[in-house]
């Protein structure tokens, strides 16, 4: 990648600004961790395990705060900071098991220097990032696998290095089929109302050099008619128990067209976005955001002041809809027979 998504280095946290895409290449330091959060809120960075690994960082960046306190003290507001983080953004399962994973980490630490437990944050927030590496590469393996030599992939939002600590996780798949060979091009959702698609993944996939076609979101199923899509392949925020798969609005629609036309829909995630206590998607937070990303996007006023709207940023996919999951241990069956 010719980018970094997220890294940190001397205890700052370097983010990618992902609203500046595809206009300008922008890297925001961060040493506040009140400003990280303000970050993720905006989706500066975004995308579930991108979320997840800033989440660890900003537990960093708030062991770093106090100058003037104990261990003790420290211990407690960490309780507190983790709290304020998990309370950023609610669907991403991501975020949550970072900051749980950070936070269980230090509550194991027994010793008594104040340099050590704060050391402790940054090492396993590097090692969330090292990790997340890692599972987007088996990912990519995992899921390449299942695709012909030649194919056209549709995806939506973005789920690509920009989402990740890696090469990505749907987009993984995408990269590695490419790499072994495949001859792969893309279609991409634009993905309202923010445009991830448009703005992120035809960005990342033009800078690796992977054909794109940027669609609207409505051109799906008439571009299914065509048969000109061999497989859907997507992310995922949280995967339930029983399958069921938050990811972007417009994911659902999209699991619905994939099985009236017989494409495979496929859901690629690693193991931090499943959500082993929660058993139904019905049960996951779906984030609402402001009406105006849909009715004065970018600037633009495109509706009527004063209108109602209704702006979910996610849905909810049934697992029934969903033909495989390409997570980091292998691919395993979705519920679509
Ligand atoms: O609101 P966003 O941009 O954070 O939403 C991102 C998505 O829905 C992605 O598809 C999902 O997080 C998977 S990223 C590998």
């Amino acid at each position: 990648m010719r980018f970094a998504t997220i890294r940190a280095e001397d205890k700052k946290v370097i983010l990618l600004d992902q609203t500046a895409l595809p206009e300008k290449t922008v890297y925001n330091s961060y040493t506040d961790y009140c400003d990280m959060i303000e970050a993720i809120k905006r989706l500066e960075v975004r995308g579930a395990p991108a979320i997840g690994i800033a989440a660890a960082y900003t537990l960093a960046l708030a062991a770093e705060t106090r100058v003037d306190i104990t261990l003790d003290q420290l211990r407690k507001v960490m309780i507190d900071v983790a709290c304020e983080v998990k309370n950023a953004r609610p669907t991403a399962m991501n975020l949550f098991w970072g900051v749980d994973r950070v936070m269980a980490a230090a509550q194991k630490y027994n010793g008594d220097s104040l340099d050590e437990y704060r050391h402790l944050f940054w090492g396993e927030a590097d090692a969330i990032l090292e990790e997340d590496k890692a599972m987007c590469q088996a990912i990519g393996l995992h899921g390449a696998g299942l695709l012909p030599d030649r194919c056209t992939i549709l995806t939506h939002c973005n789920a690509g290095a920009l989402a990740t600590g890696g090469i990505g996780t749907a987009l993984g798949v995408i990269y590695t089929a490419a790499e072994m060979g495949k001859q792969i091009t893309v279609y991409a959702d634009e993905t309202r109302p923010l445009l991830q698609g448009a703005r992120l993944t035809c960005w990342e996939l033009m800078q690796n050099g992977i054909d794109v076609t940027l669609i609207t979101d409505s051109m799906a199923g008439y571009l299914m008619s065509l048969a000109k899509i061999d497989a859907v392949i997507v992310g995922a925020d949280r995967i339930t128990n029983n399958g069921d798969v938050a990811n972007k609005i417009g994911t659902y629609s999209l699991a619905v067209l994939a099985g009236v036309h017989n494409i495979p829909f496929y859901v690629a995630a690693p193991a931090s976005t499943f959500d082993l206590k929660m058993d139904h998607g019905l049960e996951i937070p779906i984030e609402q955001r402001r009406a105006e990303e849909v009715t004065c996007g970018f600037g633009k006023r495109t509706a009527p002041e004063g209108v109602k709207v209704f702006n979910p940023a996610f849905d909810m996919t049934p697992h029934e809809l969903v033909s495989a999951y390409i997570t980091d241990t292998g691919v395993r069956p979705g519920g679509r027979k």
